[in-house]
């Protein structure tokens, strides 16, 4: 196969320009005419085709169709008369890479053809890359047979089919980020990007930046201009999730958002605007944060247009042992032991625990079997689910060991604070002044901290 069909009419000039691309090492192939051009395009793959707009039995014009029908991503450059640039500029719209002009200077054409090689290389590249990765990190298969979970399921997959915008409810580790990304990629936005960001875990100084871009010199060491995450989802999905944790003062941004797609990067008095399908996730209630005036309500109402409850693991306890295989085939599988089972009694006991951090708590606890399991059965004692059930979950079970180790030590942190917070706030019956004491905190960081948190507890002030 050739890398190169060159189209012109003029031998002698195609003649030098074989020579010129074979000295460079292409292998070259020539067509003297647009017909002759449009039947070796139907029967072969070219890197890059190089073609005069003027021709016998058709024209360039043609030439670059036929070469863009054959693979959208071929390169092609065009070869115009002096004083036709005009005719150079509609093959560029049309699609050309590039264009030379004649008489053709043989050092901007090798320069150009490199070019568009490289290009090609790095397309192919980027698509392999991007296959290896979906192979790597494509979404696991979304599990579950009980009804509650498959009309979730089913309400996900009627939601793809809109561009509504979809809130999804959910404790935490129920699979809101899996159902998030799978409405993406049913839905006809599955070619555009998929941009998530976590409104909790980024400081509120940081989010607008981060959701919405800023200019150069907007602030002291934005030294070019950034784009946010809405900027970069255009034409795909945002995923707002752990949105009962956006700030009030950027909800009337996300509001615009949601309703207007628009919005200002920071520092800049530009209105953009883009076309992407918002998703939100809480394991928050927003009703309540609406009622405690921590959740705008106009945006409250304009998220729930579409809600999708996931319910937790311990109201669908039949999709439990499905669940749990699978996580023990992918774990087993990893560590090259494949033949690893769950005995009975362990299957027992997965379907006795009532999984307070849900399919993730599940699927740490099967890793950890795979791990403390030397035999090749899996046994209660492998589990270590004894007592979680009375004394609730211990922190290992609930913890997610998953992203950077910043993002495991923030969790971690918050999981332990969140603790904290309660005990003393259990110690003090519920009075928030004594339990901020206890804690050496003042009662408004306690309150703050628990908003937070997504602690509940009894009146701010002393009872
Ligand atoms: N139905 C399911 N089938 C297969 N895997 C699932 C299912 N539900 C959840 N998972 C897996 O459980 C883990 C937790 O899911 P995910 O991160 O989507 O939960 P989440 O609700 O976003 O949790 P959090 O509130 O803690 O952010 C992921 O590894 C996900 O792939
Ligand atoms: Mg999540």
């Amino acid at each position: 196969m050739a890398d190169i069909l060159v189209v012109e009419d003029k031998d002698s000039l195609r003649a030098m320009l074989r020579a010129t691309m074979e000295s460079r090492g292409y292998a070259v192939e020539e067509a003297a005419d647009a017909y002759e051009a449009r039947r070796r395009l139907q029967g072969s793959r070219y890197l890059v085709v190089l073609t005069d707009l003027r021709l016998p039995a058709g024209s360039g014009f043609d030439v670059l169709q036929a070469a863009r029908e054959a693979d959208p991503q071929a390169s092609v450059l065009v070869m115009t008369a002096y004083g036709t640039v005009d005719e150079a500029v509609r093959a560029m719209k049309e699609g050309a890479a590039d264009f030379l002009t004649k008489p053709v200077d043989t050092d901007h054409l090798l320069l150009l053809l490199d070019r568009a090689v490289e290009r090609r290389r790095l397309f192919t590249e980027y698509v392999l890359l991007k296959e290896e990765q979906q192979r790597r990190f494509g979404l696991p298969r979304v599990l579950g047979e009980d009804p509650a979970f498959k009309e979730a399921l089913l309400a996900i997959q009627r939601a793809a089919a809109t561009d509504a915008t979809v809130l999804i409810l959910g404790e935490s580790g129920t699979g809101k980020e899996l159902m998030a990304r799978t409405l993406h990629q049913l839905s006809a936005r599955s070619k555009g990007p998929f941009v998530a960001i976590n409104c909790a875990a980024i400081p509120e100084a940081l989010l607008e930046n981060e959701l919405f871009g800023h200019e150069k010199g907007a602030f002291t060491g934005a030294h070019a201009r950034k784009a946010g995450r809405a900027e970069l989802a255009h034409r795909g999905t945002l995923f707002l999730d752990e949105i009962g944790d956006l700030p009030l003062s950027l909800q009337a941004k996300i509001l615009r958002l949601v309703q207007e797609r628009q919005f200002e990067r920071v520092g800049g008095v530009q209105t953009l605007t883009v076309d992407l399908r918002v998703v939100a996730a809480t394991n928050r209630d927003l009703k309540e944060a609406v009622a405690r005036k921590e959740f705008r309500d106009d945006l409250f109402f304009r998220l729930s247009v579409f809600p999708v409850t996931i319910p937790p693991l311990r109201r669908r306890r039949g999709d439990i042992p499905l669940l749990a295989e699978a996580s023990l085939q992918r774990f087993a599988s990893d560590v090259g032991r494949r033949g690893l089972e769950l005995s009975e009694e362990a299957r027992r006991a997965l379907l006795d625990h009532s999984w307070p951090g849900n399919v993730r708590e599940l699927q740490n606890c099967i890793e950890r079997a795979v791990i403390l399991c030397d035999g090749d059965r899996i046994l209660p004692e492998h589990l270590r689910l004894g007592g979680a059930r009375e004394d609730g979950p211990t922190l290992a079970d609930v913890l997610d060991l998953s992203g950077t180790l910043a993002e495991v030590t923030r969790r971690a942190a918050e999981a332990a604070e969140g603790e904290a917070l309660r005990r003393a706030l259990r110690e003090a019956g519920g009075d928030r002044g004594r339990a901020a004491e206890k804690l050496g905190i003042g009662a408004s960081t306690l309150s703050r901290r628990m908003r937070a948190l997504g602690i509940e507890g009894g009146p701010a002030g002393p009872r």
